[in-house]
């Protein structure tokens, strides 16, 4: 089922035209899914800005506090809009409309952004366009600022989509048509890192510390358990497990053990995870006959990953797609970019659309 949108709601929004047809398309970008607030301001599909507040508040905590997310959103929103419509050189009237985040996310993080879009929309009288965050990252790659030349995927490609929440094998057939083949049944590969890291005793988030680690030990030096499940779907529950026994036991012989082989340990955890996301990705490409496969979300910043989708551009002819590091992560870039498209084909929403924390069936 289709969300809602303008044409079949009556709630008067766009009044906005003719000012569409004469000048040049302008669209805010807003996410606050989770832990960054972000703004972006693209002229017709070119990015002018990207502004992001992270929130360090998190990291005593080892793992985002909802409640504490929500409240430094109400805090970072308003300037960061601000800071991103004046990197922009532009006025908030002379917006077309603005794309924010509806879900999945953290409801009382989404709850500040979608506030906060359908206030401004209101004021200015210009269309609201809501955007699915995964659809968000995986639009990533049609990011390009002024001159830049990166190169994006054709239709149909894959898109292997790993983030703190997701770990995902998307089809991606148009801008607005995706089909996930395959997902994870129980943690995400990031989560999966995070924890992992956790149990180490280093900080939070776990990813670029278990990367950083990871680039001076040796993968080989331990192995964990790997899911043997059907078709294209993820676990990483018992990879989790398997990693927390296993130190356990290890450290009984040597309480120094971490200490001692935490870079081994990295590098063994993060070889585990990449072998495991590459395994389902390239049958899933040979399946479908699919050259063009693409990573998206917070883990495609992981250098071992990275290193996998170039090695496997050479070893099956793949045409790889890698964003760039200040796309991984949570951005608004992406919203924007992902809301023009659907601007373009005037899909708004009403004022009434409420955010969702998770992706159900009929969305996605
Ligand atoms: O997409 P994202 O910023 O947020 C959501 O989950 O929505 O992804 C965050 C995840 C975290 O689990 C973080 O540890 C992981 O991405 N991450 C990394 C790296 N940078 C971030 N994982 C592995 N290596 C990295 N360099």
């Amino acid at each position: 089922m289709k969300e809602n949108t303008i044409q079949n709601n009556p709630e008067p929004l766009c009044q906005t035209e003719s000012r569409k047809t004469t000048a040049p398309v302008y669209i805010l970008g807003i996410e606050s899914s989770c832990d960054d607030t972000s703004a972006a301001v693209l002229r017709d599909g070119i990015l002018l800005s990207n502004v992001t507040a992270s929130q360090a508040v998190h990291e005593a905590y080892g793992g985002v506090v909802p409640e504490l997310a929500s409240r430094a959103h109400q805090q970072n929103i308003v300037p960061v809009v601000d800071a991103a419509l004046k990197q922009a050189g532009i006025e908030r009237e002379q917006l077309s409309a603005i794309a924010f985040t509806r879900g999945p996310g953290l409801m009382g993080s989404l709850l500040v952004g979608v506030s906060f879009a359908k206030g401004l929309a209101a004021s200015l009288g210009i269309p609201m366009i809501d955007v699915n965050h995964l659809h968000g990252h995986v639009l990533a790659h049609f990011i390009h600022a002024e001159g830049d030349d990166y190169e994006s995927p054709e239709f149909p490609f894959l898109c292997l989509l790993v983030s703190g929440g997701n770990s995902q094998i998307i089809l991606v057939k148009s801008y607005k048509e995706m089909e996930i083949i395959g997902q994870t049944i129980d943690d995400a590969a990031g989560e999966a890192i995070d924890k992992c890291s956790k149990v180490m005793g280093l900080g939070y988030p776990g990813g670029p510390i278990i990367d950083k680690l990871a680039r001076q030990g040796n993968p080989e030096a331990y192995t964990f358990a790997k899911p043997n499940i059907a078709g294209y779907d993820y676990s990483f529950s018992g990879l989790k497990t398997s990693f927390l026994y296993n130190l356990r036991d290890w450290i009984k012989d040597d309480p120094d053990f971490i200490e001692n082989h935490k870079c081994d340990l990295a590098a063994s955890l993060e070889k585990t995870i990449v072998d495991i996301l590459m395994k389902k990705l390239r049958l899933a490409a040979k399946d479908l006959k699919i050259r063009q496969v693409a990573v998206a979300g917070g883990v495609s910043a992981n250098t071992g990953l990275r290193n996998a989708f170039h090695d496997y551009a050479k070893r099956y002819g793949w045409k790889v797609f890698i964003p760039r590091f200040s796309y991984t992560t949570d951005n608004a870039a992406m919203i924007a970019i992902t809301g023009y498209y659907k601007f373009l084909d005037k899909d708004y929403c009403p004022m009434s659309a409420p955010a969702y924390s998770r992706v159900t069936e009929e969305r996605l």
